[in-house]
Order: C-alpha cells, then structure tokens, then sequence
C-alpha cells in the first residue's frame, strides 16, 4: 500500500491528510488558511506534511490542491484569484522544505478527480464536478481524463461570464460565475437584501451579531435552515445562476452526471433544490438527451484531499 499526503489548499481553510491507495483518510490535519499572507500559505502547507509525515513515514509522495490558475508545469501558481500565491512556485517550495516529490494541481481538479474515480462520478467516464466553496471551481472529466487544457487552466468554469458588466470579480473580469455561485457570493446576496431590505432580512442580521457587514455565507444558510424567507430568497438567487451555469457548461460537454461539492453543499437540499429547477429549465434539448443527474458529493469535505493525494500516486 503506498501512502501519499494530499494538501487541499482554498480560500477559507486548507485541509490535509495521509491518504491510502484506495482513497481513504488515514489521517487528517485542517489549518486555517492564510490566504491574503503571502509567505504563510506555503509555510502552512510544509506545517500539514510535516505533521502527517511525523504519523506516517511511510509517506511517498506529496499532492497539492491549490485554489488558483495553476500552470501546465503543475508547479506554478499562475494566478491566484482568492489568494495572494501569483507568481509562487509552489511545488519547488513545497518539496525543498517537505523533502518529498510534490505534485500540484488546480483544487477543484483534484476533488473532481477523487469524484471520478472513488466517489458520486465512479464507474462514469464523462462527469462535470463543481466545487462550491469560497470560489467555484471546476474539474472536467472526460473519456476519464481529467481535462488540463493548453496553459493548464481548463475547467475555471467559476469565471464564466453569466451576467454581462456584473460583479467585478477577483480574476480581473466582471459578472463572474463565482460571483453568484459561491459561498462569498451567498454573503453578498444577505448582505443586499440586509442592506435595502433590513427588516425582511432581520434574522441573517441577526445571527450576523447584529452587523451587516458581516454577514457570511454561513449565516445565510443558518437563517435558511431555520426557513427564514429572505434567507431561502438568497439561495434561490444563487440556485438560478448556477443552474444557468451548469447548463451552459452541460451543452458544451454532454457529461452524465453533474458532482456538486465544497462547503456549500453541507447545506442540502436547500442549495440542491434551486440549482436543480433552474438547471431542468435552462438545459437545451432536455427532453431528448438521458437525464443528467445534479448530486451532491458523498465524499464529505475530503474530496480535494483524495483527489490531491492520487494525483500525487499516480500523476
Ligand atoms: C479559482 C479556481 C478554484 C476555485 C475554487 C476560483 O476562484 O479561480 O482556481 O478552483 O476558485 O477554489
Ligand atoms: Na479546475
Ligand atoms: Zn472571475
């Protein structure tokens, strides 16, 4: 059995574990991440092997999920969106300070990875995985391949333009899909209705501390658990846009079944609901193509750790 260490790196909080060759968690270590810190970011990464390695010796080899537009050497951070790592070499860094061989690749390829191959896309060649967290992510998966694309940047489907001159948007551009996908995006919608609708939107506000400025994504879902009507209007706002999304990206790649995953998937139904009326309504030729399921991951928070950790086994 050889174990690999797989290193889930994203905007809110960086996940790591000793994975085995069948994908599973033998150990976990989770660090919040630093991600406007430059220097901190790697620094964490080494603090998560060296921890795993000090349980498991054994360990092989190193895998890195990193948020961000990695380049084709599967080494560089070309452009780190939610993250401030543009430019870094993040494997070379990784492996002088690890003293293991490192292989990096884009977060969300690597948690669609893991789908494909152990968990909600297994037995399928063709699968679309969507990664909901503080960004969207993305991960093509087809004739069971990952898609990597001429630079490395393939599947960045969280920068597909959805809303023309929209929201500006961490990459550079305007109207983004991860600007009214993600986690952050769901904040934004409380954060509106709190602002112009502040009693409508009392409870988010509420569990917010009492200020709107801070609400989050995560207060949101709270108040929606709890069936609070503002709260349930800033998903299905969320839900239409992804569902918009995931049917642009569906005619384009015919996949058979569509993986939601990331943090934002803990909500359920709640999410699953809206992106599934808005995808059945927005999906060309529907009634004549075999239905294209939208699940939600069964693999939990640790996909993007598997995922990292295989690519690290197997290349
Ligand atoms: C980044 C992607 C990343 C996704 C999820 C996006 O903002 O551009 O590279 O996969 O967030 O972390
Ligand atoms: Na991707
Ligand atoms: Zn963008």
């Amino acid at each position: 059995v050889a174990v690999t260490i797989g290193i889930d790196v994203g905007g809110t909080k960086i996940a790591a574990g000793a994975v085995d060759d069948e994908g599973r968690v033998l150990t976990r270590v989770q660090k919040d991440s630093p991600a406007k810190e430059r220097g901190a970011i790697i620094d964490t990464i080494v603090a998560c092997a060296t921890e795993l390695r000090a349980v498991h010796p054994e360990a092989v080899a190193v895998g890195v999920g990193a948020a961000g537009f990695v380049a084709a050497d599967r080494n560089t951070m070309a452009s780190g969106t939610n993250l401030d790592w543009t430019g870094v070499r993040i494997g070379d860094e990784v492996a002088a300070r690890a003293g293991l061989p490192v292989v990096v690749e884009n977060d969300a390829n690597a948690a669609g990875w893991a789908e494909a191959r152990f968990g909600g896309g297994r037995g399928r060649s063709n699968v679309l995985v969507v990664t909901l967290g503080t960004g969207v992510g993305g991960a093509v998966v087809i004739d069971g391949r990952l898609v990597r694309g001429a630079a490395g940047f393939a599947a960045e489907i969280g920068h597909i333009n959805v809303v023309p001159g929209g929201r500006p948007c961490g990459c550079g551009q305007r109207g983004c899909l991860e600007r009214y996908a993600s986690g952050t995006a769901l904040g934004h919608n409380g954060w509106e209705l709190a602002r112009f609708q502040p009693a409508y939107a009392s409870r988010i506000i509420e569990l917010s501390g009492g200020d709107p400025d801070r609400i989050s994504g995560k207060a949101v879902t709270a108040a929606a658990r709890e069936g609070d009507r503002a709260a349930l209007e800033c998903y299905a706002d969320l839900g239409h846009w992804l569902g918009v999304g995931i049917a642009d990206l569906c005619a384009v790649l015919d996949p058979e079944v569509v993986v939601l995953t990331g943090g934002l998937t803990e909500a359920g139904p709640i999410l699953l609901e809206p992106v599934t009326a808005s995808f059945d309504a927005h999906l060309t030729a529907r009634s004549r193509r075999p239905t294209i399921g939208v699940v939600i991951s069964e693999s939990g928070q640790d996909a993007g750790v598997i995922g990292a950790a295989d690519l690290a086994r197997c290349g």
